[in-house]
């Protein structure tokens, strides 16, 4: 089976990332990671991914002259690799319009809640301090603005009344791991369509 082209984009940690590869290893699986770029030098997800064996680079903006610099080098690195799926995974910019011109519908973002509710930094403790009941998290393609593109899968999870941010984050990450692999599976299946703000499954 031919394999869809997998970049992750990452700040941090690189749990999400790590949860893509092992889905990517399994037998089933239609796509593979290809590459991992990170904006930090010392994110942990980039230690994980050499750790892996997979290509990685480390691209701080301050190197460059501003943003499209810094996206256009990244672009090249995507088109090098023949990158056909660009995922954000704890990837802690804006994307500019150098990238999302190249990949029009072709880049993904995980998000710590059920959007639209909660955008931005911190969705856990927004959730918690509003009181919310059912929490979550949300993949979505990417678009010029926070955390606002059309969504592709979310997971509800039940918010405890004695839950810290940390324990809530814990259990919506386990849901994470979960439906960020399955929509990189759906839209290699080549079912993915998206119409205006609402993605659908086309039928096979
Ligand atoms: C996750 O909670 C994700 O939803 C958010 O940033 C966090 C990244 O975690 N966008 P990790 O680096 O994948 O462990």
């Amino acid at each position: 089976m031919k394999k869809g082209r997998v970049a992750v984009l990452l700040s941090g940690r690189g749990s999400n990332f790590t949860a893509m590869v092992r889905d990517s290893r399994r037998a089933d699986a239609n796509f593979s990671i290809r590459l991992v770029i990170s904006d930090q030098e010392n994110a942990p997800g980039l230690r994980k991914a050499a750790a892996l064996d997979i290509p990685n680079y480390c691209l701080p903006p301050g190197k460059f002259s501003g943003k499209d610099a810094h996206e256009k080098e990244i672009c090249a690195l995507l088109e090098r690799e023949e990158i056909e799926l660009v995922c954000l995974a704890g990837y802690m910019r804006l994307i500019g319009p150098v990238l999302l011109e190249k990949f029009a519908g072709r880049i993904m973002n995980i998000h710590p809640s059920l959007l639209p509710s909660f955008p931005g930094l911190h969705a856990q403790r927004q959730a918690l301090r509003h009181g919310q009941k059912i929490s979550g998290c949300t993949v979505h393609f990417v678009d010029s603005g926070l955390d606002s593109g059309p969504i592709i899968a979310q997971q509800a999870v039940r918010v405890r009344a004695d839950d810290s941010e940390d324990s809530l984050s814990r259990r919506i990450l386990r849901q994470e791991h979960r439906i960020y692999p399955r929509a990189i599976r759906f839209f290699f299946s080549g079912r993915l369509q998206i119409l205006g703000r609402t993605v659908i499954m086309a039928d096979k």
